[in-house]
């Protein structure tokens, strides 16, 4: 795909949009190299992050991070040149691979768990992390409770980095026409006369909170870009085909459609709070939009007693230690939003002057026992259509 630069409104982080999938003949040439390589079967995680780097999300990375871009990050939040990046992107051999002939210098090839090819990375180098500096740096923590705390410990402490090609997408849930590439969002943000557009990330079943940042955001730029997360996410989250049916549900009622687009974002999940948050605003930067939304506990995780491992606002203050024209897109923050029924609308700790009582403040946990029991939440807290759809799909899961 062309670069169009002097067409976007915002420049991709690092200057350059990422564009590593090959196609037609290098494509078959590729393959055909692959099928005597060295194998490295990639987790679930290292595959939404392949996919991530290739269509140019993850730009200016081009492949797993080597320990010249890794330790920076670690400590600093910065490439090797300078560049912010908050989080490590990395990929770790499995028991036995290494004697399977990797070595440096030479190229491997990823393939899923299931066996099947899907790109090649020229290993520039074989190295050791610190696994318990990486955690305490990138989440705050070393528990292994947490979810991107236990990620880093399942996959060990060897990494092997250099640049990648993605041959084949990985396999996609139901809806390929809503997968757009950064190039092609920035494409129809350019067709739509869109300068200023607002991302949401999310990997929840969007409910009146939701509805009403994005809302919000909205009446100050042109355009909405609805981008849920639909890589891996904790196997309690609600499954993607689902959250998506909420969506388009939402936008068939609730949303105007000249000025909101939906858009599959084929990211795994963190759960790293502040520094996630982070990364979440670049990844939006390099899909074109300005603006982004970061509410109360963005990206947070909870401990096994329920206490969230990060406070409600931490993700919002990290964006203080950073250089605005560094990061190039706008955080929009809001406070905890709910519905309040004196002032008889959705409103935040900010703009309600009322008490708790008037309050509706549900938490997830509540709301998921209702659905699983086959109750409708309050409307002030989910849009019946959306109740409706989470129901069946509790009911399906028995
Ligand atoms: S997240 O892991 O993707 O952050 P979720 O999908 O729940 O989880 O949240 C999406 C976005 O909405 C995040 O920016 C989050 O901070 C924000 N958010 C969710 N619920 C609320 C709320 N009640 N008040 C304010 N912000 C919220």
């Amino acid at each position: 795909m062309a670069q169009a630069v002097e067409r976007w409104t915002i420049e991709p982080h690092g200057g350059r949009l990422v564009e590593r999938v090959a196609t037609g003949e290098e494509a078959e040439e590729l393959t055909r190299e692959a099928a005597s390589l060295p194998r490295h079967v990639l987790s679930q995680r290292e595959l939404c992050d392949l996919e991530m780097i290739a269509i140019g999300a993850f730009s200016p990375l081009d492949g797993f991070m080597t320990s010249e871009d890794y330790s920076p990050c670690v400590e600093s939040m910065q490439l090797a040149d300078g560049v912010l990046w908050p989080m490590p992107v990395t990929c770790s051999p499995r028991q036995g691979e290494l004697d399977g002939g990797i070595k440096e210098g030479a190229k491997i090839a990823l393939v899923d768990e299931g066996g099947r090819l899907k790109g090649i990375m020229e290993v520039h180098e074989i190295y050791r992390r610190d696994m318990g500096r990486e955690a305490k740096l990138t989440f705050g923590t070393d528990d292994e409770n947490h979810p991107g705390v236990a990620q880093i410990y399942a996959h060990g402490e060897t990494l092997i980095g250099g640049p990648v090609t993605l041959l084949e997408f990985p396999d996609r849930i139901a809806r390929p026409d809503l997968y757009r590439r950064p190039a092609e969002l920035r494409e129809l943000f350019v067709e739509r006369g869109w300068k200023r557009v607002v991302a949401f990330q999310t990997r929840n079943p969007i409910h009146r909170a939701h509805e009403y940042l994005t809302k919000c955001a909205l009446e100050i730029v042109d355009g909405l870009l609805l981008h849920p997360l639909v890589g891996q996410t904790k196997s309690d989250d609600v499954p993607a085909d689902v959250r998506i049916r909420c969506y388009e549900v939402m936008l068939d009622n609730y949303y105007p459609a000249d000025r909101t687009v939906l858009s599959l974002l084929p990211a795994s999940m963190r759960y790293g709070g502040p520094r996630e948050a982070v990364l979440h605003a670049i990844m939006r930067k390099n899909y074109g939009c300005t603006h982004f939304i970061v509410g109360r506990d963005h990206a947070g995780a909870r401990r096994p007693d329920g206490k969230p491992y990060y406070g409600s606002y931490d993700a919002q203050k990290i964006f203080d230690e950073i250089d605005s024209q560094e990061l190039g897109i706008t955080p929009l923050f809001f406070e905890h939003t709910f519905y309040c029924r004196k002032c008889q609308g959705m409103a935040s700790y900010k703009t309600c002057p009322c008490g708790d009582e008037h309050r509706l403040i549900l938490s997830g946990t509540k709301v998921r026992q209702m659905l699983r029991e086959g109750k409708m939440p309050p409307p002030e807290y989910t849009r019946p259509e959306v109740a409706q759809i989470l129901i069946e799909a509790y009911q399906n899961q028995g």
